[in-house]
């Protein structure tokens, strides 16, 4: 990312001028993209918090999951110089933005409320910049589930799968009883984030390391990406015709709905299911997706709070920072947006089977090497090695491109910087 070498100074005088007319109460303007039903009931307790402070939230929604849409409005705000108080921002993206001295330095806050201590070190580690903490985050989500529909399965005489070996002879047997067997939107995201999936759970924790997260040339060009291409296909035909452009909380509801057996999604679905008053383990199942048991792809949310001159603005930072960090928040907004909490000593008490086992299985993960971090969610990799690689999987997936062609576009793609 690179923006415009006076941005800092623009964003710095205009912050004075804004200063200069702001009113006492401190209004935060904070952009999100958390638009779906799980999603809006989530935000709107860290705005009912921020209001509790006596501050006034300014809510700037861009649509669109995965935040694509709403980096795009971000940089041209930030470049015409009138940046939004905070801003979701998440993974190797904070450390963008950190080089481009945009963001406000939130040691202060962190230090008072002993954030160290009170983070595992792999959440930590990506809110600082330089050692100091320029992020904060609200949860952990967990990647590589399959969302399953009993009643569906039950219907079809069909078997859980555990392996991708497995998938075909359930996806067709919910095929014939007349169910979509896969509910997907086909927006590059959403291809991206079953590709990871099956990459994991078909090669393992340690080759999606390297190929993934180090972009090791020897693993991109192997007999296992091969593989895992070859799988990736072979899901393409268990989606429906009209998948394409389809909105991931929409594919979700064909689940709830009985219409389709399975998603793969990170578990912000499970924020749908629960929206619509459906129980874990009765009304819907999350399962480990195959191949991939125990392992966890890690999607961290988290807020930047961007420099304002105003001392109004930076109190309202400060309350946002210590609202988002504090246990109700993080009971609260994961609850309802089917995380966890960052914090590692929120109890679980509340919260349901999915969500504990999401809990077990990332300490167990992160013991067992397995904890890995998503590169769909733009947690792995700089955004533009990940654009470039998630247009490879997308064309794939949308075309008769060969598995081979798609190894060579892919090693070229993992050298963007
Ligand atoms: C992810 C984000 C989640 C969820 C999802 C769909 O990138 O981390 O919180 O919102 O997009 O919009």
């Amino acid at each position: 990312m690179k923006l415009n070498k006076l941005t800092g100074a623009i964003i710095a005088t205009s912050a004075l001028m804004l200063g200069a007319h702001t009113a006492l109460a401190a209004e935060v303007e904070v952009l999100h993209w958390w638009t779906s039903g799980g999603e809006a009931k989530s935000v709107v307790e860290l705005k009912k918090m921020m209001e509790a402070k006596g501050d006034s939230w300014k809510d700037f929604a861009v649509s669109g999951g995965g935040g694509e849409n709403a980096m795009t409005v971000l940089k041209s705000r930030v470049v015409a110089g009138n940046p939004p108080t905070a801003a979701q921002i998440k993974g190797p993206s904070i450390q963008e933005w950190g080089a481009e001295g945009v963001l406000a330095d939130l040691s202060s806050t962190a230090a008072a409320g002993k954030w160290d201590s009170l983070l595992p070190p792999v959440v930590s580690k990506v809110m600082k910049y330089k050692g100091n903490y320029v992020a904060v985050p609200v949860n952990v989500h967990r990647v590589n589930w399959m969302w399953v529909n009993p009643e569906v399965f039950k219907k079809a005489g069909a078997k859980v799968p555990t392996t991708w070996a497995e998938f075909p002879a359930a996806a067709d047997k919910l095929q014939k009883a007349g169910f979509i067997a896969i509910a997907h939107g086909g927006q590059p995201w959403q291809d991206f984030t079953i590709f990871e999936t099956v990459v994991l759970g078909t090669g393992g924790p340690e080759f999606f390391q390297k190929a993934l997260v180090e972009l090791d040339p020897g693993a991109l060009n192997s007999a296992t990406m091969e593989k895992s291409f070859n799988n990736f296909r072979m899901l393409r035909k268990y989606v429906d015709k009209d998948f394409s452009g389809r909105d991931w909380n929409l594919a979700t509801q064909m689940v709830i709905q009985g219409k389709a057996g399975v998603q793969f999604m990170g578990d912000w679905a499970k924020g749908e299911f629960t929206a619509a008053g459906k129980k874990p383990g009765v009304d819907y199942l999350c399962v480990d997706a195959p191949g991939t048991k125990g392992d966890y792809t890690f999607n961290i949310d988290s807020f930047v709070m961007f420099k304002q001159s105003s001392p109004d603005a930076a109190k309202g930072q400060e309350d946002l920072a210590n609202a988002i960090m504090s246990p109700q928040f993080q009971e609260v907004f994961n609850l309802n947006k089917g995380s966890i909490p960052a914090r590692l000593d929120v109890s679980m008490a509340k919260f349901d089977d999915c969500a504990k086992k999401s809990n077990a299985d990332f300490v167990a993960s992160s013991k067992g090497g397995s904890l890995l971090p998503s590169i769909a969610h733009g947690m792995a990799v700089p955004a533009a090695s990940a654009g470039a690689i998630q247009d490879v999987v997308t064309q794939f997936f949308n075309s008769e491109m060969t598995t081979k062609m798609a190894i060579e576009k892919l090693a070229a793609a993992a050298k963007m910087k």
